[in-house]
């Protein structure tokens, strides 16, 4: 519970660089999450530390602010040639982003989600800038650094009874 509860969105960043065992843990974490079937989900995923691209990526739309600080990006993308369950590319996805965001916590790192899928305007401006093939679907960008000074992963509580529901709505 301790990983899950800290975990917070940061949006700024330091100017420490992050080193590439952490990167290679938050893709490990990523490919470990639950998938609609196994040896078959759709996860791929596109490492960026080059500065000009993450600029161009923040300039995406309105919601990719945070990633015009940010040291790296790693954008999730699905490959529909070999995921098996089509239907739910989107939950694999979900699933393997959210694995990632709480390593990336448990490391000391800042990290958000940035939305991109299933708003077309963004789709279009991912594959464009990758050029990616039709098969190709970008999902979510997660922008990471090191959180900037007053920024740090920290409780909140979330928990609302009201919410849980036993045998019946
Ligand atoms: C599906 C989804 C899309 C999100 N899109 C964005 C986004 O585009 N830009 C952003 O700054 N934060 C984005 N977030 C982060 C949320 O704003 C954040 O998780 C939420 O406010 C709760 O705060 P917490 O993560 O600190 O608990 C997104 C989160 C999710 C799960």
């Amino acid at each position: 519970m301790e990983e899950i509860y800290k975990r917070r969105s940061i949006r700024k960043y330091s100017n420490k660089d992050i080193e590439d065992e952490k990167i290679e843990k938050l893709l490990k974490a990523a490919m470990q999450a639950p998938g609609s079937r196994l040896n078959a989900e759709p996860w791929e995923f596109i490492v960026v530390r080059n500065n000009e691209t993450i600029k161009k990526l923040s300039r995406m739309d309105v919601n990719s602010k945070p990633l015009s600080g940010a040291k790296v990006a790693i954008v999730l993308i699905a490959n529909m040639e070999t995921s098996y369950f089509k239907h739910a590319w989107e939950q694999d996805m979900a699933a393997s982003a959210t694995t990632l965001l709480l390593e990336a916590s448990y490391l000391d790192l800042g990290a958000v989600w940035i939305n991109v899928a299933p708003k077309e305007n963004r789709m279009e401006y991912i594959s464009d800038l990758f050029n990616l093939d039709k098969h190709l679907r970008p999902f979510n960008i997660i922008s990471l650094g090191y959180p900037a000074d007053g920024e740090k992963n920290e409780f909140l509580n979330k928990y609302h009874k009201d919410r849980i529901h036993y045998e019946k709505y």
